[in-house]
C-alpha cells in the first residue's frame, strides 16, 4: 500500500526517488516524502497529497541542496494517524541523524513508544513508524553500525514491515530489512536501488535480488551485501525481472485502466499460450505439481481470495464443480483466518491474488499450508510473497497492472481457472470429450470476440452518460454470471463512488425489490444457454413493474429484449460457460466511462490501494 524507494549512486538522487515514487503512485497514497544524505547531513522533505506537491516542495528548496549522493523516499497510505505532513515518512530521531521509511504495521508500537518516551524520545507524529526510527537511533548509539542497529531494533518489533534507513554518520549506505512485506534490491553499475516493488526500479535495472524475511540488506554505491538474522553474510540469487519499462506507459490512452481494459484480448492469448495447442490435445499445465493419482482422488477444493480475486474464485468454483464434480468452497481470506480451519492434506487450497501481496490472503494461505493442504497460487506476480508459498504456481501473465481497479488481471485469473478446471476434468475423465473440445475451441477464439466487443463502445459510452447521474444501482445475474454482477458493481463503486450492489436475480424478491423505483436502475446480465436466462428475464419483468430503469447485458438482440429493457449492451455470442470472460468487459467500461463523466480520479480512486498489505 505504501511505497518505498532508495537510491545510492551518481544520478540525480531527487529525480530517481521522485520517478520511482511516481511509478509506485498507482498503489494509492495520501502523502509522500524523501530523505537525502547531502554532504553528511540528513535533509527531509515531506508533503501532503500527490507527488507533484512534493516535487514542488523540493523545487522550492533546491538551493538548500548541495550534492545528495543517496536518498530514500516513501508514499504513505495512512494506517496510524491521519494523513498529515508530520505523519508522512521519512521519520527521524530526536537529533535528526537518521531517516527511516516503513511499509506495514508495527503491532506493539504503543508499548515501545511508552518506553521510548521514558528514555527521553520526543515524538512528532502519531505513527507506529516513528517508534522504529527512535529505536534504531538508540541501537546505533551502542554499535555505530547501521545494519547492527536495524537488526537489534527489529528484534523488538512485532508485526509486518519493510524498512529502509540512512544515517548521517554512515553516509555511504542504505540499509533495509523486511518481514511479511515485500522488498527488492535493484543492481546497477556503480549504483544500487532498493524498493518495495518492481515499477520503482524497472526504468534503471532489471537485475534484482529478492530479500527474504529477517534478512538485512546493506547497499552502497558499489556493493550489495545481504545478512541473515544472526548477522552472517549470505549469498543470494540475482534474478532478471520479467517486465519491460513500457508496461508503465499509458501508450496514448487517457488512463491506465482504459489501456488495461483494451489489453484483455492479448491477455487471454497470453494465458492460453503454451497451454492449449489443439482442441484434441489435453491442456498442458505442468505448473500443477500434483501427481495424476493425487488429482484423480482429490476430494475437495477450497479457494481463498479477496475483492475482485474472490469474484474470479466464484467462477472458479462454478466451473470446477461443473466440470469435475469435486466440491469447491470459496471464502474471503479475512473470514477464513479467524475461524476454525477445516482444510487438511486431502484439500487442494487455491489462493488467488493479482498482487500476491494481500496480507489477508497470505495469512490464510499460511494457515492452510500448516494443515498439510497442497497450495496452488494463481497470481499475476510470480515474484510475490504469496507465490513463494506455492506448492504449485499458476502465473497468469497479465503484465503489470497499474490502475488500482483490477481489470485485465481478473480476466487472466478467469482464464487460468478455465485451464485448471479443464485440466482436472481431463485427468478425472469427468466431462464429455465433445464439451471439453467445444470449450477449448471457444477459448481459442475468445480474443477475437473481445476485440470485436472493444472495437465499438459507443453504446456503452452513451449508457454511461445517461446513467451517470444515478446514485444507486443493482446489478443482477444468476448462475455462472453472478460473479460478473458482483464484479461489475464493485468496479462502479470503486472508481465512481456510486452505490452499486451485485445481487442474485432470484433473491431480488426476497428483500431488495422493496428499494426499486425509478431512481434505482437494475442492470441484468442475461446470457443465453441455460434455464437461468428465462428466469432472469422474469426477474427483470418484476423490476420493471416497480418502475426501475432496466439495462440488459446480453448477446441476444431480440425484440423481446428491446421492448423490456430501456438500454441494451450487446456482447458477441459465446458459450455460456465462457461468458464471464466477455461480460465483465462492458461492465468495466461502463464503470470507467461513468467515473470519467463524473471527473473522478480513475486510476487512483480515493482510499484504495493496489496491494492491501494490512489486515
Ligand atoms: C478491485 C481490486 C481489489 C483486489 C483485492 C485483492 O479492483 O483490485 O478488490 O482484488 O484487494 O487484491 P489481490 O487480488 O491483489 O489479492
Amino acid at each position: 500500500m505504501c511505497g518505498i524507494v532508495g537510491y545510492i549512486g551518481d544520478r540525480d538522487v531527487v529525480e530517481v526517488l521522485l520517478s520511482g515514487l511516481g511509478n509506485l503512485e498507482y498503489r494509492g497514497y495520501d502523502s509522500a516524502g524523501v530523505a537525502l544524505n547531502d554532504e553528511n547531513q540528513i535533509k527531509i522533505f515531506k508533503s501532503l497529497g500527490k507527488l507533484k506537491v512534493l516535487r514542488e516542495n523540493l523545487e522550492a528548496h533546491k538551493s538548500e541542496l548541495k550534492a545528495p549522493k543517496s536518498g530514500i523516499g516513501h508514499t504513505r497510505w495512512a494506517t496510524h494517524g491521519t494523513p498529515t505532513t508530520n505523519n508522512a515518512h521519512p521519520h527521524t530521531c530526536n537529533c535528526g541523524s537518521l531517516a527511516l521509511v516503513h511499509n506495514g504495521i508495527v503491532e506493539n508500537y504503543k508499548e515501545l513508544k511508552e518506553e521510548l518516551i521514558q528514555k527521553g524520545c520526543i515524538f512528532k507524529s502519531q505513527t507506529d513508524t516513528e517508534v522504529v526510527a527512535h529505536l534504531v537511533a538508540h541501537e546505533f548509539a551502542k554499535t555505530h553500525k547501521l545494519e547492527d542497529a536495524l537488526r537489534n531494533a527489529t528484534k523488538k518489533l512485532t508485526g509486518a514491515y519493510a524498512l529502509c534507513v540512512m544515517h548521517k554518520d554512515e553516509p555511504d549506505k542504505i540499509v533495509g530489512v523486511r518481514k511479511n512485506a515485500p522488498m527488492i534490491i535493484g543492481l546497477g553499475d556503480g549504483e544500487n536501488f532498493i524498493s518495495s516493488d518492481v515499477p520503482a526500479i524497472i526504468e534503471y535495472t532489471k537485475k534484482t535480488i529478492y530479500i527474504d524475511d529477517d534478512e538485512i540488506a546493506v547497499i552502497t554505491k558499489n556493493s550489495v551485501k545481504i545478512y541473515d538474522k544472526d548477522g552472517r553474510e549470505i549469498q543470494k540469487k540475482v534474478e532478471m525481472l520479467p517486465w519491460e519499462p513500457v508496461a508503465l506507459s499509458k501508450l496514448g490512452y487517457k488512463h491506465f485502466m482504459l489501456k488495461e481494459i483494451y489489453e484483455q484480448s492479448d491477455v487471454v492469448r497470453n494465458v492460453i499460450n503454451g497451454k492449449i495447442f489443439d482442441i484434441n490435445e489435453p491442456v498442458r499445465l505442468p505448473e500443477v505439481n500434483l501427481t495424476q493419482e493425487n488429482l484423480k482422488t482429490l476430494s475437495r477444493v477450497k479457494i481463498i481470495a479477496c475483492g475482485t480475486s474472490l469474484h474470479a474464485a466464484m467462477v472458479g468454483k462454478y466451473i470446477i464443480e461443473d466440470f469435475t464434480g469435486i466440491p469447491v468452497d470459496i471464502e474471503a481470506s479475512s473470514e477464513y483466518i479467524y475461524r476454525k480451519s477445516n482444510t487438511d492434506a486431502s484439500t487442494l487450497v487455491i489462493g488467488v491474488s493479482q498482487s500476491g501481496e494481500t496480507t489477508d490472503t497470505i495469512t490464510a494461505i499460511k494457515q492452510a499450508k500448516s494443515t498439510g493442504s497442497h497450495i496452488l497460487i494463481i497470481t499475476n506476480r510470480p515474484d510475490s510473497n504469496m507465490a513463494r508459498l506455492a506448492d504449485s504456481l499458476l502465473s497468469v501473465n497479465a503484465g503489470i497492472e497499474v490502475s488500482v481497479a483490477a481489470t485485465k488481471s481478473y480476466t487472466a485469473q478467469l482464464v487460468s481457472f478455465y485451464l485448471l478446471a479443464l485440466h482436472l476434468a481431463e485427468i478425472k475423465g469427468s466431462m464429455e470429450k465433445s464439451k471439453i473440445e467445444s470449450i477449448k475451441h471457444d477459448l481459442i477464439i475468445l480474443p477475437s470476440k473481445i476485440e470485436a466487443l472493444l472495437s465499438d463502445t459507443k453504446t456503452i459510452k452513451d449508457c454511461a452518460k445517461k446513467y451517470s447521474g444515478y446514485k444507486n444501482f443493482i446489478y443482477i445475474a444468476r448462475g455462472i454470471n453472478l460473479a460478473t454482477a458482483y464484479e461489475g458493481a464493485l468496479k462502479l463503486k470503486e472508481i465512481s463512488y456510486i452505490n452499486a450492489t451485485g445481487y442474485p436475480a432470484g433473491e431480488l424478491k426476497h428483500g431488495p425489490i422493496a428499494m426499486l423505483d425509478e431512481t434505482m436502475p437494475v442492470l441484468a446480465v442475461l446470457m443465453p444457454g441455460s434455464i437461468v436466462y428465462e428466469k432472469i428475464f422474469s426477474n427483470c419483468e418484476e423490476a420493471k413493474a416497480r418502475n426501475a430503469k432496466l439495462i440488459a447485458l446480453t448477446s441476444e438482440d431480440t425484440p423481446a429484449i428491446r421492448s423490456l429493457f430501456d438500454d441494451v449492451l450487446i456482447v458477441p455470442k459465446v458459450h455460456e460457460f465462457l461468458s464471464p470472460i466477455l461480460t465483465c468487459i462492458p461492465l468495466q467500461l461502463l464503470a470507467y466511462y461513468i467515473a470519467e463523466f463524473l471527473g473522478k480520479d480513475v486510476d487512483q480512486p480515493r482510499n484504495l490501494a493496489k496491494s492491501v498489505t494490512v489486515e
